[in-house]
């Protein structure tokens, strides 16, 4: 039987404003599901899709005596990760999507994805989520509605954002909100009627992760992994966000978000762009080592940041969970984020123990004698593979940390005082330090570079071009994006935010790190707030002002004189020749690139030319 929009009834809420339900009909015709289902986002409703999901093989439930409320997914071999080969920006002009991002031409997406839509959710149910990304009502906050035919995605939605019925109210007629269609691509129903079993984790070889800045829609098939799936994380408060962000005078950022407390009570707040799997979770959740610090956590991931009436920089987070990175997640690396996960978690392609709880490399030195493998097979130290995949994940709700702000809900956000860029370098790149203005503050951010690692396909150990932790998630040409930050930087003038680079991955040319990284990160940061506060001078240096001697705060770390001068050292050569590929990165934007940075360029020259005189 086909079925067409006459059989579907789309159930929608009474309060459903005519617009949303209207398109919720189309994408019923076009998909043809067997039902339509309404997502309320309550507790009952969550822990029916968990039974279901129990019943169907698509989550293990965890030892309740161990991880109450708690779940384990194992994903398809072939799905596990963002697919950025498959991740595309329709942009009517190929220049609006520029040189870092795929290309391809809207109206021929719409006809590629009509075919694969048409019958996609056929013998499923097409779940509906009204969301809103940032809390409800926020000036910042902003809604969406995704569809999708995976369960796994509802109930990781209802973890990342604000769902359901306590959004509907806000989507009356006339007001904007982003529509994102996603299917996992595997119809248990073909149009002839064959029919065909589910899998645990179903999801289509063939993949397309599809952003349209201009109609601000995202279309996403063939996977259900975390980024791919989960549309209002990277899609939307990433993609799309930052082509509204620029048309409406605001930020989208790949950002933490965190409030710091110093001794004598003052509060700051900062955010941090690392490029993927940089120990950005763990910098969320810092543990200051110094005495009298307190780091609360407002967001581990996206800000968006807009200019308050005050003239300062205000961030909120949009989401409402972290979906982050397992492995090497432990007592010692991250105890806040640890203890976090000890309820309510969904795990993704972690290794499930002999007694019905999870373990990942790094979680203990000692890894346990027999696990089962995130791929569902026997596993043993002697296996010689990960027991649980390098990007498996857990999905958890912010407030589970212990150190989130009580306020982090604030839908005014916080002013920002500091902004850092970091990214994973053995070499040239210091501790800290501090860009000399706005301007060289976003050349820092521009040339933002790390050692790849295993969150997005690629090969390990390369360095990757990644400005501001954004080359996988700016939804227009990065060039306009710095022009952007250029331009935000004058709007805000002195109130701007100062910006600082670090680096706590520097190693000595034996191999070791320099730097012990965690908790003692606080002690870069101690140093850039009392920057902030004018309470300290600094030392001139080729990639921005460092600490004067004496300045960075190592009372109490046991750290030789000999790696701390290398955490700051810098060789000419090798600045000459990051210089070099840095034109030729520049060269690729051509004329988009703005001339602001070709003279930060410039400067950097000078100052390379000049450090090597001395
Ligand atoms: C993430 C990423 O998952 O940046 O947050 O890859
Ligand atoms: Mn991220």
């Amino acid at each position: 039987m086909t079925l067409g929009p006459s059989t579907i009834p789309t159930n929608a809420p009474t309060n459903a404003p005519a617009d949303l339900v209207s398109w919720v009909a189309q994408i019923a015709e076009l998909t043809k599901p067997d039902s339509v289902y309404w997502c309320d986002g309550s507790i009952e409703e969550r822990d029916r899709f968990y039974e279901e999901m129990v019943s169907a093989g698509t989550f293990i439930r965890l030892n309740p005596a161990k991880r109450p409320g708690s779940y384990l997914a194992r994903s398809a071999a072939s799905d596990v990760a963002r697919v950025e080969s498959r991740t595309y920006i329709c942009s009517q002009d190929p220049a609006d999507a520029g040189p870092t991002n795929n290309w391809a031409d809207p109206a021929e997406m719409k006809v590629t994805l009509q075919g694969l839509f048409d019958g996609a959710m056929r013998g499923r149910t097409m779940y509906v989520i009204p969301f809103s990304m940032g809390p409800l009502g926020g000036e910042i906050s902003k809604l969406g509605i995704e569809i999708t035919d995976s369960p796994y995605v509802v109930v990781n939605m209802r973890i990342m954002t604000r769902m359901g019925n306590q959004t509907m109210e806000a989507f009356a007629a006339g007001v904007e909100w982003v529509p994102a269609v996603h299917s996992v691509g595997y119809p248990l129903v073909d149009a002839d009627g064959t029919t065909r079993p589910d899998l645990e984790w179903p999801c289509s070889d063939e993949k397309y992760i599809t952003h349209f800045p201009e109609t601000r829609e995202i279309w996403s098939y063939g996977s259900g992994y975390g980024g791919n799936a989960l549309l209002g994380k990277k899609c939307y408060a990433l993609r799309i966000a930052t082509v509204l962000a620029r048309e409406e005078g605001w930020m989208a950022e790949h950002m933490l978000i965190l409030r710091i407390t110093g001794p004598d009570g003052r509060v700051y707040h900062l955010t941090a762009a690392f490029p993927s799997a940089c120990g950005k979770t763990n910098l969320a959740m810092l543990r200051p080592t110094i005495p009298g610090w307190k780091v609360e956590t407002v967001g581990d991931d996206i800000a968006w940041m807009r200019p308050g009436p005050d003239g300062r920089l205000y961030a909120i987070n949009p989401e409402a969970g972290f979906f982050g990175v397992a492995p090497g997640t432990s007592e010692a690396t991250n105890p806040t984020c640890l203890h976090a996960l000890d309820h309510d978690v969904i795990y993704t392609n972690v290794a499930l123990t002999d007694d019905g709880d999870v373990w990942w490399e790094g979680l203990t030195d000692t890894p346990p004698d027999h696990l089962i493998d995130w791929q569902g097979n026997d596993w043993t130290p002697a296996s010689g593979t990960p027991a649980a995949h390098p990007n498996s994940r857990f999905t958890v709700h912010a407030s589970q940390a212990e150190s989130i702000a009580p306020d982090w809900e604030d839908p005014a956000g916080v002013p920002i005082d500091v902004i850092l860029f970091g990214g994973r370098r053995a070499r040239n790149v210091p501790l800290i330090s501090e860009s000399y203005d706005w301007e060289h503050g976003v050349f820092v951010g521009a040339t933002v570079s790390s050692e790849q690692t295993a969150a997005a396909e690629g090969s390990v150990g390369e360095l990757r071009r990644d400005p501001f932790a954004m080359v996988p998630f700016c939804g227009y040409n990065m060039a306009d994006y710095w022009t952007h930050w250029l331009e935000m930087g004058k709007q805000l003038g002195d109130k701007a935010p100062r910006i600082f680079q670090v680096n706590w991955f520097r190693k000595a040319p034996d191999g070791h790190w320099l730097w012990p990284g965690f908790g003692e990160n606080s002690r870069a940061i101690e140093w850039a707030l009392r920057r902030v506060n004018g309470e300290i001078g600094a030392t001139d240096a080729i990639s921005g002002r460092i600490p004067a001697p004496g300045d960075l705060n190592v009372e109490g770390l046991d750290i030789s004189e000999e790696d701390l001068a290398a955490l700051f050292a810098y060789d000419t050569g090798s600045w000459g020749r990051e210089a070099a590929l840095t034109e030729e990165y520049f060269n690729q934007f051509g004329d988009k690139t703005p001339e602001e940075l070709n003279t930060q360029l410039w400067y950097l020259r000078e100052r390379i030319a000049k450090a090597a005189q001395a």
